[in-house]
């Protein structure tokens, strides 16, 4: 068994990268019992990659489904679904090309320069990120905070100028590898900040009293592989017990009943627990990170893609949180902030009952160490592009966010 699996990850580490040739993703409305066990028989049979929700557990009458399914088995799939009265829309008829439509610039991209309006490698980032921490050393700086499973340097930056012991605000993005608009979100708002800074008065104010830690790529080993692997990584690169499978759900992995409800125990799904609470290397430098400055950090926020939501605990349990009237209200702002720019509709809620219930989830667990304002934002869009968000729509995607950061980030300093 060792060998076998010496030689499957050799085989893994030489391999080139994925291709989509022939794949499609479908948005399937399912309206009957037997439609969702339908669905999920054939993802017993045929493996599907769940883009929404997150897996076929999470399934019922009545829900949009959108469902990345393999070449070899788009025509069976299709036809059982028109035979039995199914209703589908293909979104990609062929991945592949999504994949290649996403990038808007192929020469740009040769470069390697960074912009706001594209998405950056990792090195890219890295790079921008200890720029961004020497030219404006008044506001920004750089901390480590561990490394990863594969040994990559995860960075937090700190902007702001209060006291490291004021007030502030924790926000990652990029928990999940292919949800590529949450890292160049988190890039925006950095930028953002920095140029608010000099130009406008609520921002100089906010930054005054408020110090943000912006963790812009958290999940950096599956980042990675989504760039040189596959563009369809969702979960971290360790090994597990299945030699075949690698990485657990990051946002499965924290230390909030661990491993329950909408989580699963075993290693090659997708929404994988993990060996143990915080077993995954890169949750644990995250929770430590929080824990140690936990008596200045009032709100933590997580950014995620895609469905067009503002989430809010708990999420392993449907019951509500003690503060649920003040987290609605905020959101509620907050929403219509965002659909003042561009008439971005968003839905928001407590997480269980908006999206899904799931366990192990960071929001969660920041919450259950007292920090009382926690956020998940579902980014653009609501299925056409999915992960495949085009570049041409990060500027208008990352302003609306913007507004809906700040607008959460003055509650939280007003209020703490
Ligand atoms: N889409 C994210 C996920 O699958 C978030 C789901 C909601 N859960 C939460 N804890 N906010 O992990
Ligand atoms: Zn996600």
């Amino acid at each position: 068994l060792l060998w076998i699996c010496i030689c499957a990850s050799i085989i893994s580490s030489v391999t080139s990268s994925l291709t989509f040739h022939g794949h499609k993703v479908i948005q399937v409305q399912l309206e009957t019992e037997e439609h969702v066990k339908l669905i999920k028989r054939m993802d017993k049979e045929f493996q599907f990659d769940f883009w929404h929700p997150d897996s076929s557990s999470r399934i019922a009458p009545k829900m949009t489904v959108d469902l990345h399914i393999h070449a070899n088995h788009t025509d069976n799939i299709l036809q059982r679904l028109k035979l039995n009265n199914i209703q589908f829309e293909i979104l990609f008829h062929d991945l592949q090309t999504g994949i290649e439509a996403q990038l808007d610039n192929r020469r740009f991209h040769k470069s390697k320069k960074h912009s706001y309006m594209k998405y950056n490698d990792w090195e890219t980032i890295a790079k921008w990120m200890s720029t961004m921490a020497s030219k404006h050393s008044d506001l920004v700086s750089q901390l480590k905070i561990g490394e990863t499973y594969e040994g990559r340097p995860m960075y937090v930056l700190r902007v702001g100028q209060s006291s490291p012991a004021g007030p502030a605000i924790f926000m990652d993005c990029g928990i999940h590898a292919r949800e590529w608009i949450s890292p160049a979100f988190c890039q925006w708002f950095v930028r953002e900040l920095v140029s608010g800074y000099s130009k406008d008065e609520e921002t100089k104010k906010l930054l005054t009293n408020l110090n943000f830690y912006i963790l812009p790529v958290l999940n950096v080993d599956g980042y990675v592989h989504t760039w040189t692997k596959d563009r369809m990584w969702r979960k971290s690169r360790s090994p597990t017990s299945d030699c075949n499978c690698f990485g657990a759900d990051l946002n499965r992995n924290f230390n909030i009943s661990w491993c329950d409800i909408g989580a699963s125990d075993e290693p090659c799904s997708e929404i994988y627990c993990g060996e143990s609470a915080q077993s995954e290397i890169e949750a644990l430098n995250v929770a430590n990170f929080i824990l140690s400055n936990l008596k200045s950090i009032k709100a933590y926020i997580s950014i995620h893609a895609y469905a067009q939501m503002i989430l809010y605990p708990y999420s392993y349990t449907y019951d509500l949180a003690p503060n649920t009237k003040e987290l609605d209200e905020i959101s509620k702002g907050a929403a219509s902030k965002l659909y003042s720019l561009y008439k971005t509709e968003y839905v928001y809620g407590p997480s269980a009952s908006t999206i899904y219930p799931t366990s192990g989830s960071s929001d969660d667990w920041a919450y259950s160490q007292g920090i009382q304002y926690s956020f998940t934002l579902e980014l653009r869009d609501t299925g056409d592009y999915g992960f495949l968000l085009p570049e041409k729509q990060i500027k208008s995607t990352c302003k609306e966010t913007t507004a809906a950061i700040i607008y959460i980030a003055n509650y939280v300093l007003s209020h703490s």
